[in-house]
């Protein structure tokens, strides 16, 4: 007894569409936002999560399941082994230790790294072919050590970087001239972390250059409001910390955003954390990972995008490398 009857002579039902598949590893607070926000957009048919703590990792693989009726189709697996993982397209990594109030996420990264050498050998054997993705903190370092640990080409690691900076500076600028974010155009640059560097010159409002129109004495605009800006962007996650404990549905947001673009082949130009030597004047022999906008499609990164940068944005963004750089240098690697 079947539940369905097939046509009389019908042909085997044809594949329309390749079988996507995302891994999470570590399902925290943001591996779940992440998750859950990736159902939400139907960008993947299949989603492997990974923990280290079996029953917590049931719990939530079982939760998610649970809203199966009112979601896209996708079929949601777990395990603490790493096969449960191949043959994945994009595999994000979220797994580690997050800050306490008042800790930087460069004081996490001796935490992390011992982590991460458990994580990304299993999850590039399994997935030879997949986009690496890094999340865990400090981001643009762990995204370097995931590229060294995995032996992929450069493109195909990818850190989530000030994709969420810009998104909170876009808030932030939005708020202020009462205007939707989306039709903000503004990135954060560099490290994603306190040295963060906001390129001013290349704001613009549905079009319309912001420093010209700075130039035009905007009353709604002053060299004040945009530094008080950038300032309020490096707290924002301080205070989020220090209020609930952790960031998440932000993260969630802005990394399915990367996923839909990279697996959909959108082509979008945003700013993730990527190997930056050469680029921007940050010399050859700094092999630094930091965020710089960048076209995101099938292939991982496609191209960093040249936008005019001031003298004293470069000096900032280059200043950014070396934080970075002298952070890495101390570890020996
Ligand atoms: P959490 O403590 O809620 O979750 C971390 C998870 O990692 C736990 O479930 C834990 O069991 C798991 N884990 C630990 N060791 C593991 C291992 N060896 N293998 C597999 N899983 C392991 O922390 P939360 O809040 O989810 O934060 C995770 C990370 O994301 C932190 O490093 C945090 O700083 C970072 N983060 C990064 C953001 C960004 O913009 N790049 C934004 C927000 C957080
Ligand atoms: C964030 O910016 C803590 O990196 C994390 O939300």
């Amino acid at each position: 007894h079947h539940l369905f009857s097939p046509l009389p002579d019908a042909e085997p039902a044809a594949r329309t569409s390749r079988h996507i598949k995302i891994t999470v590893v570590g399902c925290g607070n943001v591996g779940m936002a992440i998750a859950q926000t990736i159902l939400t957009q139907d960008i993947a048919d299949e989603i492997a999560l990974v923990d280290a703590q079996p029953n917590k990792l049931r719990g939530e693989m079982l939760d998610l399941q649970h809203a199966a009726a009112f979601l896209p189709r996708v079929k949601i697996a777990s395990s603490t082994d790493y096969e449960i993982t191949a043959g994945s397209d994009l595999a994000i990594i979220t797994a580690g230790a997050r800050q306490n109030p008042g800790e930087t996420r460069l004081d996490l990264l001796q935490r992390n790294l011992a982590i991460f050498k458990k994580i990304v050998p299993p999850l590039a054997q399994y997935s030879p072919d997949c986009i690496l993705l890094v999340v865990s903190n400090p981001v643009d370092v762990l995204t370097y050590i995931t590229w060294k640990l995995s032996g992929f080409p450069p493109n195909r690691v990818i850190g989530s970087g000030t994709n969420l900076d810009s998104s909170r500076f876009r808030f932030l600028l939005a708020d202020h001239l009462n205007v939707n974010a989306q039709d903000v155009q503004a990135y954060m640059v560099g490290e994603h972390g306190d040295s963060s560097v906001a390129l001013w010159s290349s704001i613009s409002v549905g079009g319309v250059p912001v420093i010209s129109s700075l130039e035009k004495n905007d009353i709604n605009l002053s060299v004040e409001m945009l530094e008080a800006t950038r300032k309020a962007v490096v707290d924002s996650a301080y205070e989020v910390i220090s209020l609930k404990g952790y960031t998440s549905w932000a993260i969630g947001y802005s990394v399915a955003s990367l996923a839909f673009s990279l697996l959909r082949h959108q082509r979008r130009i945003l700013p993730v954390s990527l190997l930056a030597k050469g680029f921007y004047g940050i010399p050859e022999d700094r092999e630094v990972f930091l965020s710089l906008p960048a076209q995101i499609g099938r292939g991982g990164i496609l191209g960093v995008v040249n936008i005019h940068l001031t003298e004293e944005e470069a000096k900032r963004l280059r200043r950014s490398a070396e934080t970075l750089w002298e952070c890495q240098t101390q570890l020996g690697i």
